[in-house]
């Protein structure tokens, strides 16, 4: 049963200090991690990063998703990590992701609108509000990814 496939939502709020190259030098290093980390592990997700908060989606075996989040939750880049939604799942909502990152000029135009017309508060989330909104940008980055070849 360790083996079968969980995802796992949670909120956290930035720790970044610093101007805009740094926080972008931060974002990498995350990504980076996750990128070298997550395909030996079985883990598949994404990352969105607003302002001052993080929402990350982690999916992957059962074992493998709550070692890293154990990892994860103790990195002082952020803090106050809230666990959303924890559980089994049938599939994989990134399943071409080691870790998407939803984030940038043209996120914030988007996440904006959307916040105010469905009301979503980071601190007060909910995990089918988040993944739901986080794989619609990750849908119009593949897509724009085609388009651009
Ligand atoms: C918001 C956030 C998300 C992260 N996501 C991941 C991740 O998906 N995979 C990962 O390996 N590390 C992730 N990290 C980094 C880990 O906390 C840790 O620094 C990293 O796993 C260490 O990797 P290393 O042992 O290869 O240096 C994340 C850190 C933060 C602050």
């Amino acid at each position: 049963m360790t083996e079968a496939l969980h995802r796992l939502v949670y909120h956290s709020s930035s720790r970044i200090v610093g101007a805009d190259d740094d926080v972008d030098e931060a974002l990498r290093d995350i990504l980076a991690a996750a990128r070298r980390n997550n395909p030996r592990m079985g883990v598949t997700g994404a990352l969105m990063f607003t302002a001052d908060s993080f929402v990350q989606v982690i999916e992957g075996p059962r074992a493998a998703v709550e070692r890293l989040f154990q990892t994860i939750r103790s990195d002082t880049r952020h803090d106050g990590a809230t666990l959303l939604s924890f559980g089994p799942v049938a599939e994989r909502a990134f399943p071409h992701w080691s870790m998407a990152f939803v984030g940038g000029p043209a996120l914030q135009r988007r996440f904006e609108t959307f916040a105010r017309d469905s009301g979503y508060d980071p601190a007060r989330i909910s995990a089918d509000a988040s993944l739901d909104f986080l794989q619609k940008m990750v849908r119009a980055q593949e897509q724009g990814a085609r388009v651009a070849g």
